[in-house]
């Protein structure tokens, strides 16, 4: 990389090429199930009368939609996936954010920088994000967090724990919740959500740590958010979790465009299959689709404050 960018752009131009690198081992790390054989009848194609569930955290903003976006939000709305929250995870995302919440109706936005995407903020990118987090059906400060699977030098850990105790501290001066990622940070969460964060509210997304850590969690009054890992042979603690957890507690989330259930692992992910996930959480529960989307939904407008139709 050229030495004479300007550490915005260097740190622009890097972010880039490790998303580039990240997005390809996410396809072949996705492509380990094979699609069964048997006839699939995709969700919008089920009936979703007496269902209103929420994907509560979601990813609608970038190219992976540019061709059938508003058709992805209608085959939503058929498999009974009635809103959408949406968050950036760069500072671009977040712009694009703001402005799919203003013009789609039931979307809703979190802005904020992914732990990946980390650059050390001025004071005008704080108060670009306040500035967001003030417009229309902007609910969540996320998505933030910390990521050590596919940050290995400490300096950047570093910069990812100061950058997230940073948007913490923002979303507490906001009254806001946020929506936070860990992947093989637990230990660091941890101290983080019980020292800085111990005033923040909100959702641990995607949840992948043992049933000790989600009950530590779930004192401290964090949501769990579940998605479609819960549907794959190797879900491992993620039912247990599912089946234990307080129900005013479990969200129900994609994480689309990554992270599709089963059986569409390995392809593009949308809100639609969180009907999937859902399905997959009742079951476990012993609970019916009607009742468990009523409380999850009932879950997700209590932490996000989110108002639709
Ligand atoms: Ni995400």
């Amino acid at each position: 990389m050229a030495d004479n960018l300007d550490p915005g752009a260097r740190a622009a131009a890097e972010q880039k090429a490790r998303k580039a690198a990240r997005d390809a081992a996410r396809k072949t790390e996705a492509s380990g199930e094979p699609v069964g054989k048997k006839e699939i009848v995709p969700p919008w194609e089920r009936g979703a009368e007496g269902i209103a569930l929420v994907d509560t955290h979601a990813h609608i903003d970038g190219e992976d939609y540019a061709d059938d976006r508003e058709e992805t939000l209608e085959r939503a709305k058929k498999a009974g996936v009635v809103a959408v929250v949406t968050f950036g995870d760069t500072m671009e995302a977040s712009a694009r954010v703001v402005k799919m919440a203003a013009s789609y109706e039931n979307v809703f936005g979190g802005v904020g920088v992914h732990p990946e995407n980390v650059f050390p903020f001025k004071k005008e990118d704080d108060d670009r994000l306040v500035a967001w987090t003030k417009e229309k059906k902007i609910v969540a400060v996320g998505e933030i967090g910390l990521d050590y699977y596919w940050e290995k030098d400490e300096e950047k850990r570093g910069l990812q724990r100061k950058m997230f105790i940073r948007q913490l501290a923002l979303a507490r001066e906001l009254d806001l919740p946020v929506c936070i990622h860990d992947r093989e940070a637990h230990g660091d969460l941890m101290t983080i959500l019980k020292t800085e964060g111990r005033k923040n509210r909100g959702v641990i997304h995607c949840f992948s740590g043992s049933w000790e850590m989600a009950k530590e969690l779930l004192k401290l009054g964090w949501y769990i958010g579940v998605d479609g890992p819960l549907t794959y042979k190797n879900a491992a603690k993620l039912p247990e979790i599912v089946a234990k957890a307080p129900a005013d507690r479990l969200l129900v989330e994609t994480d689309c465009p990554y992270l599709s259930p089963l059986p569409y692992r390995g392809k593009r992910n949308e809100p639609a299959y969180a009907r999937i996930t859902a399905e997959h959480a009742a079951e476990i529960r012993g609970e019916s689709l009607e009742d468990f989307s009523a409380q999850t939904t009932k879950n997700a407008c209590e932490i996000y404050k989110l108002q639709f139709n």
